[in-house]
């Protein structure tokens, strides 16, 4: 196979160069496209651009196949913790037991939040979705470092890095604390991220907190499967904004924003509230698979369908041989459970999923687990940006390393070539 690919436009050929990934994938570089023929492409939704090359995550959309760094997240899941593998996203390999010891350390020591943001709580309604919550604190996070927003420094990002994921999984428990009325609980430096996590969100200063080891593991599985999923809709957005040399904490700030929709990391509060219809209703799947099938419904199967998975999301095939072993041991029997695989069989039993190749995704079943942890339907999402801040940091990492130009998409002009301006009074 040659190197190049060849287009002809208007009667002359133009010489593409051909870029190809660790496996084999393959994409015409049309970089100076514009430059050399005054032509752009068009390609709403991204589907065939490559916004970048990225040495991160790879996805295999047609064989469910996911990898971080070469490994593939079966693997990952199976014998990794969070905290090591957010290390090899971040960082770009496995940690030795130093490094580990050391980031978790700065994991552990960084985990408490200026006081005074705590009064920025008492501001909002009880009723504040705990992601409006989440993206507006992290922003203001960076209020509070204006001597480490430097993002062309590499000491100073590495100095945020960790205090970025400590400081937003405080965030994340206290959001939750004030949406239930409870006094907020500091960290306790003894514990391990997760189980620290846990100790925030569910103890209480006049009680005794148990931690169950069997929910820290499960926890642990979860937030594995979420650290990164390449230049999905959020990870793209953290990658365009700190493209502009805005600091860490704002581009993450806007990449929770991008993922509270219900089309991506929104989907997750949406299944379990489609679970919960559809056992209100008596438990009939078949009115939710009609409705899904209608396009004049404006309904659609949440936690089905992906833009890459052309077959089974790796990670909800993960997620519900866990949601079973959990549930199991956690002696938890959740009837949203079996609508959910009622829903599923005659989802991929019907030609319009059949067809259009719609399998359960990650957000599917990873609500079940959550609720069984005792985690409420709101802060699902907040846990989806928990599990994927490692993946936001890198792919911004990468970008300041590699220094990527700002991300400046083109378009094309449909409107009117030229119009009047008409004073108000004869409008
Ligand atoms: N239920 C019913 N029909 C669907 C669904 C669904 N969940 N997903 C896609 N379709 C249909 C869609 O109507 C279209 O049909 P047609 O060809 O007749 O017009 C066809 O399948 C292709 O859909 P699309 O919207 O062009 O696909 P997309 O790649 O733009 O969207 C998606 C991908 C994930 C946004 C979409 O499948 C969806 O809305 N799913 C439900 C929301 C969801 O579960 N999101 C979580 C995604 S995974 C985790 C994450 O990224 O956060």
């Amino acid at each position: 196979m040659g190197t190049t690919a060849e287009l002809k436009l208007e009667g002359k050929p133009y010489e593409l160069p051909i870029i190809v990934g660790s496996h084999n994938e393959k994409a015409v570089d049309i970089r100076k496209l514009r430059g050399d023929t005054g032509y752009v492409t068009l390609d709403s939704g991204y589907e065939n651009t490559g916004a970048c090359q990225s040495k991160i995550t790879y996805i295999d959309g047609d064989n469910g196949i996911l990898k971080y760094r070469g490994i593939p997240i079966e693997v990952l899941a199976e014998k990794s913790d969070f905290v090591e593998t957010s290390y090899l996203l971040i960082y770009g390999k496995l940690p030795t037991k130093v490094e580990l010891s050391n980031f978790s350390r700065e994991l552990t020591y960084h985990s408490l939040i200026h006081e005074d943001m705590l009064r920025f709580y008492d501001g909002y309604p009880p009723s504040a979705h705990p992601m409006a919550i989440l993206s507006s604190m992290v922003c203001s996070l960076s209020a509070y470092y204006p001597d480490s927003l430097d993002p062309n420094d590499p000491k100073q990002v590495d100095n945020l890095i960790p205090r970025v994921m400590s400081k937003i999984r405080t965030i994340a428990a206290y959001s939750y604390k004030k949406s239930i009325g409870q006094p907020v609980m500091y960290p306790v430096n003894r514990l391990d991220y997760c189980s620290n996590f846990l100790h925030m969100m569910f103890a209480v200063p006049s009680e005794q907190y148990e931690i169950d080891p069997e929910v820290v593991k499960a926890l642990n599985l979860l937030l594995i499967l979420h650290a990164d999923h390449e230049q999905n809709c959020s990870t793209s957005t953290v990658r365009i904004v700190g493209s502009s040399d805005a600091n860490l904490f704002a581009s993450i700030a806007a990449g929770i924003l991008a993922l509270w929709g219900p089309k991506h990391g929104g989907a997750n509060q949406a299944v379990m509230e489609m679970l919960e219809e559809i056992q209100r209703n008596g438990g009939d799947t078949d009115a939710a698979i009609r409705a899904a099938k209608d396009k004049n419904s404006g309904f659609r199967l949440s936690g089905f369908g992906h833009r890459v998975y052309k077959n089974f999301d790796p990670r909800a095939k993960v997620i519900k041989v866990a949601c079973d072993k959990v549930l199991a041991k956690m002696g938890v029997n959740d009837p949203l459970l079996d609508i959910a695989k009622r829903l599923e069989e005659a989802a991929l039993n019907d030609p319009y999923f059949v067809e259009r190749k719609l399998y359960p995704n990650v957000d599917f079943y990873s609500g079940i687990l959550y609720r069984a942890m005792g985690i409420p339907n709101e802060m699902f999402t907040v846990m989806f940006a928990l599990g994927r801040l490692p993946g936001w940091i890198s792919h911004w990492k990468e970008l300041k390393e590699s220094n990527e130009r700002i991300g400046r998409p083109r378009q094309i002009y449909t409107g009117p070539a030229h119009a009047e301006y008409v004073p108000i009074e004869k409008r």
